[in-house]
C-alpha cells in the first residue's frame, strides 16, 4: 500500500486539469541534455527543495535533480510533524554539549516552526498546515523521571513545556512533556507548494534523472552527471537522505538508517488533539489528519533497524492491534513504512560535504524529524552559499568527529559490517529452493554461488545476486514488503532487483531461467 500523503495527493493531468487548483500538481521532465547553473541540488526532498526554494527567491539559478519523483521517499513517508520536541532529548544533550549547544538545538528547530509557516503564509501553500501540542508520554510510573528530567532541562534552556497528566490519548498516561504551539500538516502538499515558487523563480526541476557521478573542476566548480547529461554548476547540494558518494565524506561509517511502520485508520469514532510519542520502547507514535472529509489516525512503531528481518505482526500487525484496542470498528486505510538516517550522536551533520570538496554541501541524519531539521539544514546551507555565518552552524558541523564517542553503537555497525561482508557470505544458506514457499523469498546456493530467490504468488520465479551494489554486504530478505534489504547501510530493492533505496543506487544483479547469473 502507498503512504497516505503520497496516494492523497493528485497529479495534473489533461481530465481532471481544471478540478482543483491546489490539489493537481505538474509532474516533471527528465533531464535530456547539459544545462549550466549556479547551484544543483541532489535529491527532491523536503530538504532538497527548501533549499532550491531559499536559492531561487534569491536569484540563483538552479537545476534539481531526483532520481524518482518529487518527495517519493522519506518526505512522502513521514509521520510530517513540525517540532522541536524530539523525543526526550534536551536533557541528554544538555549532560552530553552543555546549556549553550542544547539552547541552540532547541531555537534552531523553533525557529524553523516560524519559518515553515512563513513559507506557508508567503506562498498561499494549501498544506493543511494547523498548530497543534506535541507530547511526548509514558504509560509507566518507572519513566516519570525521565519525562520530569526533560521538562526540568527544556526550562532550564528557556523553552517553554509543562509537565502534564492528561492528555487527548485514549489512554491514560502516568506523565508527558508536552510542547506547544508546534504543528503537522500534509508534506506532499507543502513541497508541491515550494516546487510552484521555485519554478515560478526559474529554478528547473527534473524528476527520473539518476546522478551516478561527480567531477570536480579545476576551478573548483562541478560537473554532476545524471542521465548521461552534465550539469556544470559552482555548488552541490547533496540532499539525498543517504549520501551517495562514499569516498570522501564517509557519511556510510558515520549513521545507520532505521525502519518504522505506519497505519492511517478510520476510527469511526470521533478523534483527539494533539501529536504523540512514546518516550521509550516500544515506540507508538500518534496524530490525526484530515484527507477527502475525513478526520484519520495515523499511528506509528515498531522500529527497527534497517535490514534485520522483520515479520508482519510486529510491524503493521502490532500497530493495528494496538489501534484496535481503543477503536474496535476501526477501518485500516494506509500501512506504509519509513526509512531515517541515524548519526551515532544523535544529531543531523549539516554543512560541508567533506573537508576536499569546496562547496558540495550535505543534509543528513535528520532522525525522524526530517520536517523541522531540514528547514534547519536549508537555512545554513544557503547562508553558507551566500557567504554569511549562520548561528547554529556549529551544533550540526558535518565534519565533526563526536559520533565517535559512541563506542557501543560504533561497535554494533561494525559487527554487523563484518558479518555481511564477510562471515555471512562464507556461511552455508539456510534455504533449499523447495523450502521457499509463493510470495515469499531467501537466499539459495547454487554451484556455491549465494542466489536470492522470491517466489511470486503464481509461482514466476524472481532471481538475483543478494549483493548489495553500494559496498557489497549480504542482503537479507523483507517478507513484510517483499525487498531485498542491506543491514549495512539500509539500502533496499524489490524481488526484481531494481533498486529503491540509497545508498546503493544500481540495481542488483538478475539470473537468468537456467539460474545463469546475468552480470558474469
Ligand atoms: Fe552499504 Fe548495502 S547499503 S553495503
Amino acid at each position: 500500500m502507498s503512504s497516505l500523503w503520497l496516494d492523497s495527493i493528485q497529479y495534473k493531468n489533461k481530465k481532471n486539469k481544471d478540478k482543483d487548483k491546489d490539489n493537481y500538481k505538474d509532474d516533471y521532465d527528465c533531464l535530456r541534455g547539459d544545462v549550466e547553473a549556479d547551484v544543483c541540488v541532489i535529491g527532491a526532498g523536503i530538504f532538497g527543495l527548501s533549499c532550491a526554494y531559499y536559492l531561487s527567491k534569491l536569484g540563483f539559478s538552479l537545476v534539481v535533480l531526483d532520481k524518482a519523483g518529487i518527495a517519493t521517499k522519506a518526505t512522502g513517508h513521514t509521520t510530517a510533524k513540525i517540532t522541536s520536541e524530539h523525543g526526550l532529548f534536551y536533557d541528554y544533550l544538555i549532560n552530553s554539549y552543555g546549556e549553550r549547544f542544547a539552547g541552540d538545538y532547541l531555537e534552531a528547530n523553533e525557529r524553523a516552526i516560524e519559518n515553515i509557516k512563513g513559507i506557508v503564509d508567503a506562498e498561499n501553500i494549501n498544506c493543511d498546515f494547523e498548530y497543534q501540542n506535541s507530547y511526548v508520554y509514558t504509560t509507566k510510573p518507572t519513566e516519570l523521571h525521565s519525562i520530569k528530567d526533560e521538562v526540568k532541562a527544556v526550562n532550564s534552556l528557556g523553552g517553554s513545556c509543562d509537565f502534564v497528566t492528561k492528555t487527548g490519548l485514549p489512554f491514560e498516561v502516568c506523565g508527558a512533556v508536552c510542547f506547544k504551539n508546534q504543528a503537522q500538516f500534509h508534506p506532499l502538499k507543502y513541497v508541491y507548494g515550494l516546487c510552484n515558487s521555485i519554478v515560478s523563480n526559474n529554478g528547473k526541476i527534473y524528476t527520473n534523472t539518476l546522478v551516478y557521478d561527480l567531477e570536480k573542476d579545476s576551478d573548483s566548480s562541478y560537473r554532476v552527471i545524471a542521465n548521461g547529461y552534465c550539469v556544470s554548476c559552482k555548488f552541490v547540494i547533496v540532499a539525498t537522505h543517504y549520501p551517495f558518494i562514499n569516498f570522501p565524506g564517509f557519511y556510510f561509517a558515520k549513521m545507520y538508517q532505521s525502519t518504522s511502520y505506519l497505519i492511517a485508520i478510520d476510527a469511526k469514532k470521533s478523534l483527539f488533539n494533539g501529536m504523540y510519542i512514546s518516550a521509550f520502547s516500544p515506540t507508538f507514535s500518534y496524530r490525526t489528519a484530515k484527507i477527502d472529509g475525513k478526520n484519520l489516525l495515523i499511528v506509528g512503531g515498531g522500529d527497527h533497524k534497517t535490514g534485520h528481518p522483520s515479520c508482519y505482526r510486529d510491524t503493521y500487525g502490532l500497530l493495528e492491534r494496538e489501534a484496535k484496542k481503543f477503536y474496535p470498528d476501526a477501518e485500516v486505510l494506509y500501512r506504509w513504512n519509513t526509512r531515517d538516517c541515524i548519526s551515532l550522536d544523535k544529531i543531523p551533520y549539516i554543512g560541508q560535504y567533506s573537508m576536499s570538496l569546496p562547496n558540495v554541501f550535505v543534509g543528513t541524519g535528520f532522525k525522524k524529524w526530517g520536517m523541522t531539521s531540514s528547514n534547519v539544514a536549508a537555512n545554513i546551507i544557503v547562508d553558507k552559499i551566500c557567504g554569511k555565518q549562520n548561528k547554529y552552524e556549529y551544533v550540526f558541523k558535518s565534519s565533526r568527529l563526536k559520533p565517535f564517542k559512541n563506542a557501543n553503537e560504533m561497535k554494533n555497525m561494525l559487527v554487523q559490517s563484518k558479518n555481511s561482508l564477510l562471515v555471512d557470505k562464507l556461511k552455508p544458506s539456510n534455504f533449499h529452493f523447495d523450502e521457499i514457499e509463493n510470495d515469499s523469498g531467501g537466499i539459495i546456493e547454487i554451484n556455491n554461488e549465494k542466489v536470492g530467490v522470491y517466489k511470486a504468488p503464481d509461482g514466476k520465479i524472481f532471481a538475483v545476486k543478494p549483493v548489495c551494489t553500494h559496498l557489497g554486504c549480504l542482503l537479507s530478505w523483507n517478507d513484510v514488503d517483499k525487498t531485498w534489504d542491506c543491514p549495512c547501510h539500509g539500502s533496499r530493492f524489490n524481488f526484481k532487483g531494481e533498486n529503491l533505496y540509497d545508498p546503493a543506487f544500481k540495481d542488483l544483479c538478475q539470473w537468468n531461467r537456467r539460474l545463469k547469473c546475468l552480470c558474469q
